[in-house]
């Protein structure tokens, strides 16, 4: 739901710029500036909006995460100075998550920003894959995960699971880095200083026994399966006080810089094209029309199942209109 009023305030409050930001390289840049500028304070304002409470207008006397904290947590109060230890903690955490290539959500700015389109329909799209459980909603899948397992004593039944493939586990493995992803080394270390401050969040416990079990797991080792970035940012996040729902913002904000690179780059190489991935056609060569009555259906077709009438829709259909 965040996610979603993150992408929709993005479109809304940044569009009416148009597509004329093509044209000129200093309009772009400015579009640039002006976007990774304003992420923060619409993150922020979708935070305090969930919590019930108003925006706070940014200080231009901060620093980026300084000022970030600052609006979540003043309440307006300008002599407000966010904990510089959580200051920097964020400030990490940010520059991990700034740029990583060719990932889903870069690839989707790249892709949707080949049509022509606004960059803030193309963020906003990149956004939209960033929240996948497989990309960057693995953090929140992963305080979920451990949150299910609850206790030490269930992590090998867990493991087995896995292995059984009844499930994934989530925060493990990574489509390039086939070794321990350093990100996630450095998050490691970073949640024991976040601790320090806040508290001691339980869920390590579970997280740094889980990692241990599954490093010396054959089926881990024979994968090449580690963990990745997602695995501790999201106790790191709750150790900070972030509701889950919020942590794709968390990504996206920092990400912005590497999306936006990228859009710039794309724009500026003279062999950009409008994107359309090949695809191999392994269905039936040639088929005639035949009308829909006299449509048999073929023992390989892909059915639709039975679709559920939801409980609303019985209500209305026992009215009448009479
Ligand atoms: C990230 C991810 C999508 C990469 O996928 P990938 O590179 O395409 O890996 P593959 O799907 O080819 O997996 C290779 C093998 O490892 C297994 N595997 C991969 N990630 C796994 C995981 N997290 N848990 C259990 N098994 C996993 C696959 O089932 C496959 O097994 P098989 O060879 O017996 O069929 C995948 O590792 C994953 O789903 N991880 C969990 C989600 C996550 O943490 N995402 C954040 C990424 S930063």
């Amino acid at each position: 739901m965040a996610a979603y009023c993150f992408i929709i305030l993005i479109v809304i409050v940044m569009r009416f710029h148009g597509l004329d930001i093509y044209n000129s390289k200093p309009v772009r840049e400015k579009q640039i500036t002006r976007i990774i500028g304003k992420i923060t304070t619409i993150a922020a304002a979708i935070n305090l909006r969930l919590s019930g409470r108003a925006p706070v207008l940014p200080s231009n006397k901060l620093s980026y995460t300084q000022n970030f904290l600052y609006m979540l947590d003043s309440f307006g109060n300008l002599s407000y100075k966010p904990n510089p230890r959580l200051t920097r903690a964020l400030d990490i955490i940010f520059i991990l998550h700034a740029e990583h290539e060719m990932n889903c959500s870069t690839s989707a700015v790249r892709h949707l920003s080949s049509s022509g389109v606004d960059v803030y329909t193309a963020i906003a799209g990149a956004i939209g894959a960033l929240y996948g459980p497989l990309h960057g909603g693995a953090n929140e899948a992963v305080l979920k995960m451990l949150s299910e397992i609850g206790t030490v004593e269930n992590i090998p039944a867990f493991i087995e699971g896995v292995k059984a493939r009844k499930r994934k586990l989530s925060g493990f493995g990574h489509r390039v880095y086939k070794n321990y992803d350093p990100r996630a080394k450095v998050l490691r270390k970073l949640t024991e200083e976040v601790f320090s401050i806040v508290g001691r969040d339980p869920l390590i416990e579970i997280a740094v026994s889980l990692e241990k079990i599954a490093l010396s797991d054959e089926y881990f080792i024979k994968r090449k399966l580690y963990p990745n970035v997602d695995f501790y940012s999201g106790l790191i996040y709750r150790a900070m006080g972030f509701q889950p729902e919020f942590f794709t913002i968390l990504f996206a904000i920092p990400r912005m810089a590497g999306y936006l690179a990228h859009w710039r780059e794309s724009l500026d190489d003279p062999d950009t094209k409008i994107m359309r991935p090949q695809q191999v056609y392994v269905g039936e060569w040639l088929r005639h029309y035949t009308p829909v009555n006299q449509r048999t259906e073929s023992s390989n077709s892909d059915k639709f199942g039975q679709l559920a009438v939801s409980n609303a829709s019985k209500r209305r259909l026992a009215g009448s209109m009479a």
